[in-house]
């Protein structure tokens, strides 16, 4: 059986002070471990008790799981709940006096609204959208920037049941298009125009020019929320209808729509390696639990947190970790209109320091980019408030993980580095930080209930410090549930035939090591063989990151006629992009680290350097294109999404 060798050796172990460990949910790993065992050992009532005390139900389910259709579970199936009211009805009595959202705009202005203003505001904006006609089970497109009104559109989705599907606002005509088509949704609720950077962000007239690409005939409503003053020209009487005359006179409350647990709750779009986004269809209650349960346990939650999550609502962390797991907890949380660095690069750590943010999580390529500027930013802030950060999104290098540590972290806050994916809805793999020691670059354990292991291309578990595939052995509760519309897709993709359609596919390569650690590989798709051994992406480029030089490095293969594969290495320095004879030196020099770092069969026969790496919206590393790069292939795949274009340009050019 073929598994993926695994050449990164990382021995740095950091367990939770003792301090920490006193305060903490879950204060040992002993206390982790038998909640394991009681998951492991009854399984349904594990998720059933939790489901009872964490979700508030107008109707409790009878069944906790019903598998008898596998892969389309059903959890808490006879149950009826309905989302906003668990986010924010249930805690009017005791906290309707807390901040729910401490809001920062892009020019540095804050509002801070209650749970009660909060509450309030979704209210209305249910009401203003049952008066447009839109109703329970109908779906509704979110294309707006981070704002409290974010937040309130969804959650007035899921008040009044119907289905939302929101797409980051960085996304083009083109994909708005799609997935308005692909949903069938009846409105779009967008802002004329966002601001990020001091720039202005056409919102409004992308969704103009969306439904003027025709198929969107479904479209009733466009909904407007006024950020600015400009950006509303092409605007259609009958069909367009500002925000602030949808909630005109609108009563302030506004009762909820009682959901059975198996209702769509909303369709989140994420972009398969080919072929057409696929609508990640989640739940209403198995969403919520995973939501509300993960955030108190991997953030070890006090109800005196202040909680940042930098991601947008357009991606899966802004659905779980800012618009339904801080509020279904009652916590105060931080949101961010802007950029890391606008006006400049102070800006995290002065927010940090003016909010007294106690709990940061943000991505790998965030704190790559914030590296590459130098600690004296931080540096320059009281950053004492904080307790704990986390990452998401990417394996975070050791490197970068050691910066955040002591550079953010002054040595005093555990790392949650979360692994998770759009489909499985909320965190599956990570510390819990009170319990389980840190390594650098390993996502550590699974949460109790989530039944994790490695295994090969027969289904059988790899041994330790062998890469394999990873896959998740038993249902969850917040797991996909279907691909909106092509429920054969669905188990296709994520129940294959050759686990007998029995384990779910995460499509990410992964190794154990002796103390049954996880550490994520990179996505099976971008595993290198070079002579015979397969190699995942994430240790070559550790290595490479690992290099004082070096800020960002992606590698992927070329083909070889004696080894099958070469290495090629994409990587940004900390300084100037080197030229000439300079970029040949260096990169000898980065050939021979690697050699040296992890041996000689992982050196990249060629190295390149760029001032940027192709990413998408999300920050992620497009290996895809980097790959055609190295092949001196033509570009054929959609880079309509990339973050920046331009780059591919540049690291063609360096092809010689
Ligand atoms: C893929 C999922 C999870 C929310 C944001 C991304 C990679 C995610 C980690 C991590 C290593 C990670 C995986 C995964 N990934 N978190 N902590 N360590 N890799 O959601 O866009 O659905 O992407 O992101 O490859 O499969 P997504």
């Amino acid at each position: 059986m073929s598994t993926i060798d695994s050449v990164l050796k990382e021995t740095r172990l950091f367990p939770p002070s003792d301090d920490f460990r006193r305060r903490a949910l879950v204060p040992s790993l002993d206390a982790y471990h038998a909640l394991c065992e009681q998951a492991d050992d009854h399984y349904l009532s594990f998720w059933g008790d939790l489901a009872r005390e964490q979700i508030s139900w107008k109707k409790p389910f009878s069944r906790v799981l019903d598998d008898s259709n596998a892969p389309f579970f059903k959890w808490f199936d006879d149950g009826l709940l309905n989302v906003s009211y668990n986010c924010l009805d249930r805690h009017l009595a005791q906290h309707g006096n807390k901040l729910a959202i401490i809001f920062e705009a892009d020019d540095g202005a804050v509002t801070r609204v209650t749970y009660a203003e909060l509450h309030r505001r979704v209210c209305q904006f249910a009401n203003g959208l049952k008066a447009q006609g839109i109703k329970r089970g109908d779906r509704v497109v979110v294309y707006m920037p981070m704002s409290i009104e974010a937040v309130v559109a969804m959650q007035a989705c899921a008040r009044i049941g119907a289905i939302h599907s929101v797409v980051f606002g960085g996304f083009s005509a083109k994909s708005v298009q799609e997935r308005i088509q692909d949903a069938g949704a009846v409105a779009v609720i967008t802002a004329n125009e966002g601001l990020r950077g001091g720039k202005s962000v056409p919102l409004k007239a992308v969704i103009d020019e969306a439904l003027g690409l025709g198929g969107c005939e479904s479209i009733q409503r466009v909904v407007v929320f006024q950020r600015t003053n400009g950006g509303a020209s092409d605007w259609q009487e009958g069909r367009d209808i500002w925000w602030h005359k949808l909630t005109e006179g609108q009563p302030e409350q506004c009762e909820p729509e009682w959901m059975n647990a198996e209702d769509p709750l909303f369709i989140l779009y994420t972009s398969g390696s080919t072929g057409k986004p696929k609508g990640i269809q989640h739940s209403t209650a198995g969403y919520l639990l995973g939501a509300i349960n993960s955030f108190r346990m991997v953030f070890d939650y006090k109800p005196n947190d202040v909680f940042w999550c930098t991601a947008d609502v357009g991606w899966i962390t802004g659905h779980s970790y800012v618009c339904y797991g801080p509020l279904g907890n009652a916590a105060t949380q931080v949101i961010f209109e802007g950029v890391p660095t606008y006006p400049d690069a102070h800006r995290f750590w002065q927010m940090i320091e003016k909010h007294k943010v106690t709990i940061f999580y943000t991505a790998p390529t965030a704190i790559r980019s914030l590296i590459k500027l130098g600690a004296d930013f931080p540096n320059q802030h009281d950053l004492s408030s904080l307790r704990l950060l986390g990452t998401v999104g990417e394996p975070i290098n050791p490197e970068a993980w050691i910066w955040y540590h002591e550079v953010v972290g002054k040595g005093r806050c555990p790392i949650v580095d979360t692994w998770w994916q759009t489909e499985t809805g909320s965190v599956m793999i990570a510390p819990l930080p009170g319990a389980v020691a840190t390594k650098p670059g390993s996502c550590t354990l699974p949460l109790p209930g989530v039944i994790a292991d490695i295994v090969d291309e027969s289904g059988a578990p790899v041994e330790p410090g062998k890469g394999g595939m990873l896959v998740i052995k038993k249902p969850f509760p917040s797991l996909v549930r279907t691909i909106w519309g092509d429920p054969e897709r669905f188990k296709k993709t994520y129940f294959p035939e050759e686990f007998n359609g029995k384990y779910y596919l995460a499509g990410d390569s992964a190794n154990r090591d002796e103390h049954g650690y996880f550490w994520i590989m990179g996505r099976i798709d971008d595993v290198l063989n070079v002579s015979g051994h397969r190699l995942g992406t994430m240790e070559i480029e550790s290595a490479l990151v690992a290099n004082p030089l070096v800020a960002e490095a992606a590698v992927v293969g070329k083909p070889h006629e004696i080894k099958g594969e070469a290495v090629v290495a994409f990587v940004v320095l900390k300084g100037q992009r080197p030229t000439g004879e300079d970029a040949k030196k260096i990169a000898d020099q980065l050939k021979s680290w690697v050699a040296h770092e992890i041996g000689k069969i992982a050196q990249p026969d060629d190295i390149r350097f760029g001032d940027n790496l192709p990413k998408t919206r999300s920050g992620k590393i497009m290996r895809r294109l980097l790959r055609a790069i190295a092949r001196g292939e033509e570009i054929t795949q959609d880079t309509s999404t990339l973050e920046n274009p331009a780059i591919l340009t540049q690291l063609q050019e360096g092809i010689r």
